[in-house]
């Protein structure tokens, strides 16, 4: 039996009125997109191109105006989609007046998550994102920072199958955003799947098995990170594996014959900056 891929988007579109005018905003544009079990899948694209809208659709948390969304098999609308997933919103809201622990302790009763498995877990989550001295403090006295982190480990809390994660390091320094991509491969390889929207291109490059860029809505690429960053020019070559002195041979070689030796792949930085300022001329 072909199991269904963690989550599936056919033909989204999501449109919202603009508030105080009868003018309508088309945040999603007719998208489609799978994504595959067991895979680190990247939804990137400029501010207000739709990722967010997109993750609440295919959550069930907002209704798409035409389309249709499953997580792991079931129609997203049902609410039974999202009980083997964790989600970290892109603006989380927490009571101010709990603890780490206690936070964490609620969101897991709230998602039915058992009590002894929570409480097996909240030492464990609170280190895993580098809270451990920070579990009895109070959340409303917790950093930019903390918080995201504190959001991390509530999605994490009922060990669920797929994770979503918006901006998961937004605000968080660079040691904390390089520990949180190394949690993100941890998950991969607990069999997890995780979809990361995230501004930092050179994390989600290295942890991303597969990316979808979005502009304005819509789809502008889809694939592996390698087949994206892949130039496209036929006449450049690619040799792996070569020693120092085999390179200056060929360097030498090359340059006799008028060519230029240089790494033939681009960064996802610059495919995105190429295709987010081609979009904006449309
Ligand atoms: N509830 C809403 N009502 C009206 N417009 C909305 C609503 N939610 C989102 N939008 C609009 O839809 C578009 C897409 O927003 P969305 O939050 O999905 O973007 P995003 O790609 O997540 O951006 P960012 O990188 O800034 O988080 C934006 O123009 C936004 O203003
Ligand atoms: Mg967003």
């Amino acid at each position: 039996m072909v199991m269904p891929p963690a989550i599936g988007i056919k033909c989204l579109t999501k449109d919202f009125r603009v508030s105080g005018s009868k003018k309508w905003l088309r945040a999603v544009d007719n998208l489609s997109l799978q994504i595959e079990r067991n895979s680190i899948y990247g939804l990137l694209g400029p501010n207000g191109s739709g990722k967010s809208t997109t993750i609440k659709i295919a959550l069930g948390l907002v209704q798409p105006s035409l389309g249709s969304c499953e997580i792991l098999g079931v129609p997203s609308s049902n609410p039974a989609a999202r009980i083997n997933v964790g989600y970290l919103p892109e603006a989380p809201y927490f009571q101010r007046f709990l603890t780490g622990r206690e936070l964490l302790r609620y969101f897991g009763s709230l998602s039915h998550v058992s009590s002894t498995m929570i409480r097996e877990r909240i030492d464990y989550l609170l280190e895993k994102v580098g809270l451990e001295d920070a579990g009895d403090r109070r959340v409303g006295g917790y950093s930019k920072g903390m918080l995201q982190r504190i959001g991390l480990a509530q999605a994490l809390i009922g060990d669920p199958e797929l994770l979503v994660l918006d901006e998961p390091t937004a605000g968080v320094d660079p040691v904390g955003a390089a520990e949180i991509a190394s949690l993100i491969v941890d998950l991969k390889k607990e069999g997890k799947t995780v979809l990361l929207c995230s501004h930092l291109l050179s994390q989600v490059e290295s942890v991303c098995d597969r990316v979808a860029i979005m502009g304005r809505g819509r789809l502008l690429r889809e694939g592996t990170v390698a087949s994206l960053t892949k130039r496209k020019d036929p006449s450049s070559i690619r040799i792996d594996g070569v020693s120092d002195t085999l390179k200056q041979s060929i360097e030498t070689m090359v340059k006799e014959h008028g060519g230029t030796v240089s790494s033939p792949s681009r960064s996802l930085e610059e495919l995105f900056l190429e295709l987010a300022r081609e979009n904006e001329g449309k």
